[in-house]
């Protein structure tokens, strides 16, 4: 049908004849002579209806409009000089066509594929449109070569591909499940995988060694901008295998999909513990791009008269922290109260008290702020030097429950350093080590910080036993710019051991064995040490891409509220084929 694509096209081609295919992506009438930009995936390649070559030809140009799909047959030729197009590749030459055929029409369009559509849920409706522009066809082109170069690094260094099930039981990996009735066993049901980790797990003690998985994960939690229902994970296993051999697998990975972007990660990337991370930047992925850092100053605020610090530097899960915005003393009274504000609204506290350093070597009286007649002189001294504070900067002072002051100080050293400009370039990695083995949710209950899988260090097994919380883990996470792409940990690979690990989540040996037994049996039918870690494909591709929204690399994704607009799902199903599954609907159809 075609003889060339559109955007491969170019000066050495004068003279030729070709045939090409594609979208009408415009069309332009120019005295008497039709112009239009025929798209194929190369690109775009101008084609010229001339009446005096054809008129019938030119009859077929003028009925064409955007979108229409045609195949055009002619002479490449130069196009006169000062008609050139430095935008586009091929814009130095145009076809004149002698043959034009429409294969397709198009209905008139809601939106041009590459312009912005009106709205996101006009965008995913009309998704296929919007795949046709060239942002989508960039993105998702960019995402299969990132993809086939994991692939590749993974084959080339000894791992083996296995599917594991879609429709199986739940996998504890903190989010909702979705469940899908099993026609077969009325009031039974199967659950979509929130990640394939039993059975990578399994496929260890079944001798594989090293495993991976393009592996298609659900899981029915809020939807954000770096989260959908359902989401794809490059995932691996190895067995006989401690931290630093997933860790370098790991940096293998993600160094070739970089790479296959032609983006440059700095690795072996460098590593911090949770702890570390916590205390200088208030959250467990920092983006290393930001120079910004916490100080602790609780030490130093114990025993002043100022309670609004006193009190959580003296409370056993308090904290009080400042960071140190250099060159921000020039910040008006305005922009301090609103970031004040922001933190009591956002964060619960008080408020955000500040210190602006006028002078740092005036001792207090180069201190302007409400709170410096608060504290004492060697107090202040000690803040301004241990924030590393310089004439001309402020300090920024949360006090409060540490997670609220953690999380309003990790927030607001994001904001300031994107409104100041002060994030540098490039891709800066770094794995996060150390995690507690459990948190607390928010129910009040212990739960797996990273899954109940995951081992404890070797010291701390009796921890496990005696003080849970104090137990740490063997998980690792892997961060970049602020995101976290992601997360492993080596594993328990004795029964007993894992049961330990689930007693202290309070599931006992009998509830352990009716939802674990076939991973507890594997576990005894002689599994050896094995660890792995997940990528979060669609997260990895956002950053390749240049995008904020994961949506932008996934061809057809869910809206905010979990819809697809372009098939109308989640959609109402028959009666009929409810009663056949033999579920009812409390408070709709069927009941
Ligand atoms: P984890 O739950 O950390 O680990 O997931 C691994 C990585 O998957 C990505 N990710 C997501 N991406 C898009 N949408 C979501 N809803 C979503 N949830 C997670 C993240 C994350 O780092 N079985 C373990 C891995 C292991 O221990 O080997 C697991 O699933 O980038
Ligand atoms: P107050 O005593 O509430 O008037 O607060 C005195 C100063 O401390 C004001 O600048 C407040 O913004 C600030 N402040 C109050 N609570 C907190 C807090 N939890 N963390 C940091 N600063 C606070």
């Amino acid at each position: 049908m075609r003889t060339r694509g559109c955007g491969g096209i170019g000066g050495g081609d004068v003279g030729g004849r070709v045939s090409v295919c594609g979208w009408a992506q415009a069309r332009r009438d120019h005295g008497g002579v039709i112009f239009i930009d025929l798209r194929d995936h190369s690109g775009v390649l101008q084609v010229v209806a001339d009446p005096e070559v054809s008129p019938s030809l030119f009859e077929i140009a003028g009925r064409v409009r955007g979108e229409y799909v045609l195949r055009a047959g002619g002479t490449i030729r130069l196009r006169p000089a000062g008609t050139e197009n430095e935008k586009l590749a091929t814009g130095t030459v145009e076809l004149a066509a002698d043959e034009l055929e429409i294969l397709n029409a198009a209905a008139p369009l809601p939106f041009s594929p590459g312009e912005d559509a009106p709205s996101e849920e006009v965008k995913l409706r009309h998704r296929v449109l919007d795949l046709r522009g060239a942002p989508m066809q960039k993105n998702l082109r960019l995402r299969h070569r990132a993809s086939s170069a994991a692939r590749r690094w993974l084959e080339e260094n000894g791992f083996t591909e296995v599917e594991t099930p879609m429709l199986t039981r739940a996998t504890p990996e903190g989010a909702r499940d979705f469940l899908v009735p099993a026609r077969l066993r009325r009031g039974a049901f199967y659950a979509l995988p929130q990640s394939p980790q039993l059975f990578k797990q399994m496929l260890m003690a079944a001798g594989f060694e090293r495993y991976f998985q393009f592996a298609r994960c659900f899981r029915d939690e809020d939807l954000r901008a770096d989260r959908q229902l359902e989401f794809s994970q490059i995932d691996a296993e190895m067995a006989f295998a401690g931290e630093e051999d997933v860790m370098a697998a790991g940096e293998g990975v993600v160094g070739a999909m970089f790479a296959a972007a032609g983006l440059s990660l700095e690795l072996p990337a460098p590593r911090m513990t949770f702890a570390e991370a916590v205390r200088d930047f208030g959250c467990d992925r920092p983006d290393l791009r930001n120079p910004l850092r916490l100080a602790d100053v609780g030490d130093i605020m114990r025993d002043v008269e100022f309670a609004v610090f006193a009190e959580p530097a003296r409370a056993g899960d308090g904290r009080v922290a400042a960071l140190c915005l250099p060159g921000g003393g020039d910040m008006p009274r305005r922009a301090t109260d609103e970031l004040a504000a922001f933190a009591s609204a956002e964060f619960g506290l008080g408020g955000l008290a500040f210190i602006k350093v006028e002078d740092a070597n005036a001792g207090a009286q180069g201190l302007r702020s409400p709170i410096v007649k608060f504290l004492p002189e060697a107090a202040l001294a000690e803040t301004v030097k241990r924030a590393g504070a310089k004439s001309g900067d402020i300090l920024f002072f949360a006090a409060g429950a540490a997670a609220a002051v953690n999380a309003a100080l990790a927030v607001l050293r994001g904001k300031l350093a994107e409104e100041r400009g002060l994030l540098a370039g490039g891709f800066r990695p770094l794995w996060i080590t150390d995690f507690p083995m459990f948190e607390t949710g928010d129910d009040g209950k212990r739960r797996a910080r990273h899954h109940p899988f995951t081992a404890p260090r070797e010291c701390d097994w009796e921890k496990l036993r005696g003080e849970p919380d104090a137990a740490m883990s063997r998980a690792y996470d892997l961060v970049v710019n602020g995101a976290e792409i992601g997360g492993g940990s080596i594993r328990i690979h004795r029964a007993e051991g894992q049961l330990t690990a689930l007693a202290a989540l309070g599931v006992g040996e009998e509830e352990a064995r009716r939802k674990f037994g076939f991973l507890l049996d594997a576990l005894d039918s002689g599994a050896p040490p094995h660890g792995g870690i997940a990528f979060g494909l669609d997260r990895i591709a956002a950053m390749l891409a240049g995008v904020s929204s994961i949506r932008d690399v996934i061809a057809f994704p869910k809206t905010q509220g979990g819809a697809c607009p372009l098939t109308g799902a989640p959609a109402e199903v028959d009666l009929r084929q409810l009663r056949e599954l033999g579920v009812r609907v409390v408070g709709g159809k069927g009941e």
